[in-house]
């Protein structure tokens, strides 16, 4: 590994099933194709996913649990994708004790020379990731899907995010469907965007390749939309200007 220093990136989201995981994989996927050192950090501990998406199931002896209560080093914990070099992750345990905040800022603050980018797939709801996110990250994702409860729940979440001086958030819609945007079933963009309170980075479509591709443990496929539109998304996290097209 060489030395960097990491941007850290958290992905939360009021309430839970929105896609986090499965953006923090392609975003995570798409940086890594870019030629940057990337590392995931799985914090959804009994509900995790990312083994599957990132192929380590059969590679897994110790997970960030391990880690944290002291079992394992760190390099034990951390797992390379098989079919993604330079891209990274340790894994959430199956059940794991509540985290100390030092805990994680001390974890963090370690890794962080060692790569170029390091996203945290937080929980879903407002306690741990609004915290852990206020001691540790650069820029946190809000990720919804275009529906009402999600909306006020990314609303919830955003609101926690500001009671807590974190202002270094942007907002992710996923799973738009085209079809239903034309007629009027989801909510407006715009709505959307003014219902949560974050500023938009990324749209999303909803794409069949993110389950085909998390059902049979293997890459999303660069050219399919969900892909292209995480490889902007990584493109304006690093500060450029990527216009944003409904593709
Ligand atoms: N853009 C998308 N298009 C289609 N399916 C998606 C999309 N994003 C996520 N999904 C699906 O939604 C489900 C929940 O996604 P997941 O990433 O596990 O959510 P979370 O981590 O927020 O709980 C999974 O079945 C996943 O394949
Ligand atoms: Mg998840």
């Amino acid at each position: 590994m060489t030395a960097q220093n990491a941007r850290v990136v958290a992905l939360a989201s009021g309430k839970g099933g929105v896609g986090k995981s499965t953006l923090s994989v392609g975003l995570g996927t798409a940086a890594a194709k870019a030629g940057k050192q990337v590392l995931l950090v799985e914090f959804d501990a009994g509900l995790r996913g990312i083994d599957i998406m990132l192929g380590l199931t059969d590679q897994i002896v110790y997970d960030l649990g391990d880690l944290m209560e002291g079992r394992c080093n760190i390099s034990s914990a951390i797992l390379e994708c098989p079919f993604c070099p330079g891209f990274f992750a340790i894994v959430a345990p199956a059940q794991m004790t509540p985290m100390a905040l030092q805990d994680v800022e001390l974890l963090v603050s370690g890794l962080r020379p060692h790569f170029d980018l390091i996203l945290l797939d937080m929980p879903a709801g407002l306690g741990f990731s609004v915290q852990a996110s206020q001691a540790v990250a650069d820029n946190l994702l809000v990720v919804v899907t275009p529906d009402p409860v999600c909306i006020r729940d990314g609303n919830t979440l955003v609101q926690g995010l500001t009671r807590a001086g974190f202002d270094r958030h942007r907002l992710i819609i996923n799973r738009v469907s085209r079809k239903l945007l034309r007629k009027q079933i989801v909510q407006d963009l715009d709505e959307v965007i003014d219902g949560v309170g974050s500023q938009l980075i990324g749209v999303v479509p909803e794409d069949p390749e993110a389950q085909l591709a998390a059902a049979a443990g293997a890459p999303m496929n660069d050219k399919s939309e969900i892909m292209r539109v995480c490889a902007a998304i990584i493109r304006r996290i690093s500060g450029d200007y990527v216009p944003l097209i409904l593709c």
